[in-house]
């Protein structure tokens, strides 16, 4: 079948990859699509790929030249350590030095999956991709073209959220395709990803185990998949646009948990756009409060059918987004309604705050990174 053309240094190709799940293989367009990709990264070279949570950024893990390109290409600060994604966990134990039994119960149940485990790391991975921490994260995505991938390629894959460092996570092709430009040369297009937010990253090296970046899988449903304890990410705390993982004088849980996963510090996740997070009963007076100031308005509203929201929504300075009152259709839409409304030249984006509540963790976890815009 023929390759797929990769145009370099002038923009990527986009290549789509339609594969039904549940098909036993793809069509020839996209096995050729898999095929490049495969081979670029087997040679050293980036490709942004679909998963089931957001599109990735991979080198093959096991080169650390490669995965070089990966911070250079970011932006990305060497202390922010990668995830390494493989196709199954016969690959992940070989990445890790130990194999503790909360991430034999966590993988057993989730994977494959949208959830990461840091466990302690092999002598074969390089130091580069742990940021030179004597921990790994591992991931074996669900998505099925993500894992054919990894399986062409004969190696595992370092991959962080396709997006330049801090900037809001890319859910299509599209949004990898405004971040990076021609930082990349192929782009995997498969639509739309299935869950829209990272992963959640637990860290199997403590005991109970301890989530350090809330994601899809709550700490409900992994407290009820490994039968035990499970502890939850620490909130984060405002602290400010200097914000950096283990800045001496910085104190409690947070600076705790942004010193163990260093990309857990306070401001990340953010659209360019100015953006608050307001409570639902006091939103509208907030949103009418700065229509009046002149200031022209995004708003990720959970009550779009209430009287004074479309009274107000008659304003031509607002735009109303409707989000859904459930949490994983909410999860989906959250990126892609921050990319869309950052291209609206808006003064501001105000975002109704999310219920509380276990389901609700990662949506407000990464409402409040982005609402610390300060310094941007
Ligand atoms: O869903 C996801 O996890 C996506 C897709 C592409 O798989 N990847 C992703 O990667 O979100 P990234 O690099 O944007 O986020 C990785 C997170 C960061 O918070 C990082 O600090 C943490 O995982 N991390 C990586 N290695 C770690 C380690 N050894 N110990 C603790 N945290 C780690
Ligand atoms: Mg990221």
């Amino acid at each position: 079948m023929p390759p797929v053309p990769v145009n370099r240094p002038s923009l990527p190709t986009l290549a789509p990859v339609d594969w039904p799940a549940g098909t036993d293989r793809p069509a020839a367009a996209t096995a050729a699509a898999i095929a490049t990709a495969a081979e670029l990264l087997a040679s050293g070279r980036l490709v942004a790929i679909p998963t089931e949570t957001v599109y990735g950024l991979a080198a093959n893990a096991l080169d650390p030249d490669a995965v070089a390109l990966i911070f250079r290409a970011k932006g990305r600060p060497a202390s922010n350590p990668l995830i390494v994604h493989v196709a199954d966990t016969a690959m992940a134990r070989r990445l890790a030095a130990d194999w503790p039994e909360a991430a034999e119960r966590a993988t057993a149940a989730c994977w494959p999956g949208p959830l990461t485990v840091v466990v302690k790391k092999a002598p074969e991975v390089p130091d580069i991709v742990t940021a030179g921490g004597p921990t790994v994260a591992l991931r074996c995505p669900a998505f099925h073209v993500t894992r054919r991938l990894i399986e062409q390629a004969g190696c595992p894959l370092a991959a962080p959220s396709a997006n330049r460092s801090e900037a809001v996570s890319p859910t299509t092709a599209q949004h990898v395709l405004e971040g990076l430009g021609n930082r990349v040369g192929l782009i995997l297009d498969a639509g739309p990803c299935e869950h829209g937010l990272e992963s959640t990253v637990l860290d199997c090296t403590v005991v109970p185990p301890r989530i350090l970046r809330p994601g899809p899988l709550s700490a409900d449903q992994l407290a009820a998949a490994i039968g035990g304890e499970v502890a939850p990410a620490a909130q984060p705390v405002n602290s400010g646009p200097d914000d950096q993982a283990g800045e001496p004088g910085r104190v409690g849980q947070e600076a705790e948990a942004a010193s163990r996963s260093p990309g857990q510090r306070r401001r990340h996740y953010a659209p360019r756009t100015p953006l608050e997070v307001v409570p639902m009963a006091t939103a509208t007076e907030r949103v009418a409060d700065r229509l009046a100031a002149g200031e022209r308005i995004g708003w990720l509203c959970l009550s779009p059918a209430d009287a004074a929201v479309r009274r107000l929504a008659a304003s031509p300075a607002l735009l109303v987004v409707p989000m859904p009152e459930e949490p994983a259709a909410y999860g989906r839409m959250l990126y892609a309604s921050l990319h869309a409304l950052d291209h609206r030249e808006l003064d501001r984006l105000v975002v109704d705050a999310v219920p509380d509540g276990s389901a609700w963790a990662a949506i407000a976890d990464r409402l409040s990174r982005a609402q610390c815009t300060a310094g941007r």
